[in-house]
């Protein structure tokens, strides 16, 4: 990989974008900006932004452009993305992806642009985002897919895991309207230009992995 690249995931709640996500960040050493966990991080720290935001992430709604724009404007600052980075959650609206081609290509020059869908049916999501459990250092779990060795503990770091606040039954169908009133136009112009790369997210998590990992041969 020569070329500065930023790739960019879309994929409804609970497809596994943050999985997939940490597993291509680690391989590619390119830092992964997750906009939920920013807008969770600023809940946790209770600043003000965080106070603003937090009845948002708790109905399942969007968040406003402004908020989420500023947020990825600091991280696209510095050296942290000399390289290119991949972004999770982030663009949420047709909105969001002209603001973020547009700083793309002010800050990548003629950086390598990768949009990837996983897609997976609104059933599986549900299943999924039930059974997740996270870790406030980060990590996250499932069960029965992807178990801590001790149940209800954090394997990284010995902390007890949790449900996120969003996970309950009816935020979840808040949010996949949230996802399924917004992806459209966002996916349409991707087909258009040709580079949208899909992977069934269906499948066990290695095998997402595997499949991602052979479509990207030869784009990245
Ligand atoms: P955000 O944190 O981005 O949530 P999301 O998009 O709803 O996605 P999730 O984090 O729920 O799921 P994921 O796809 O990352 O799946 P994961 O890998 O965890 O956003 C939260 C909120 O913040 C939004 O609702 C909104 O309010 C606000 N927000 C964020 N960005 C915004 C923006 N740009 N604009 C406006 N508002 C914004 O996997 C799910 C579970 O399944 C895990 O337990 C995992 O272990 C398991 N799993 C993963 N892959 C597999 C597999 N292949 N097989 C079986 N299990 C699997």
């Amino acid at each position: 990989m020569d070329n500065k690249t930023f790739i960019i995931f879309y994929g409804p709640p609970g497809s596994g974008k943050g999985t997939q996500v940490k597993l291509l960040a680690q391989r590619l050493q390119l830092p992964a900006i997750s906009t939920g966990d920013l807008l969770r991080s600023e809940i946790k720290d209770q600043t003000e932004l965080g106070k603003r935001v937090e009845a948002i992430l708790a109905s399942g709604g969007l968040v406003s452009d402004e908020i989420v724009q500023e947020l990825i404007i600091k991280q696209l600052e510095g050296e942290r993305t000399a390289k290119g980075a991949i972004f999770d959650g982030f663009p949420r609206r047709l909105s969001q992806q002209e603001f973020l081609l547009e700083q793309l290509g002010r800050v990548g020059g003629e950086a390598k642009i990768i949009p990837i869908l996983i897609d997976v049916d609104d059933e599986e999501v549900v299943k999924r985002i039930s059974g997740r459990r996270v870790c406030s250092c980060g990590a996250v779990f499932h069960i029965p897919n992807n178990p801590p060795k001790t149940d209800g503990i954090c394997d990284v770091c010995g902390q007890d895991l949790v449900m996120r606040d969003d996970d309950k039954p009816e935020v979840i169908r808040q949010r996949l309207k949230a996802y399924h009133g917004e992806i459209n136009p966002m996916l349409a112009y991707w087909q258009g230009t040709g580079q949208l790369v899909t992977v069934d997210g269906g499948q066990d998590i290695p095998l997402v992995d595997k499949e991602l990992m052979e479509k990207l041969k030869g784009i990245l």
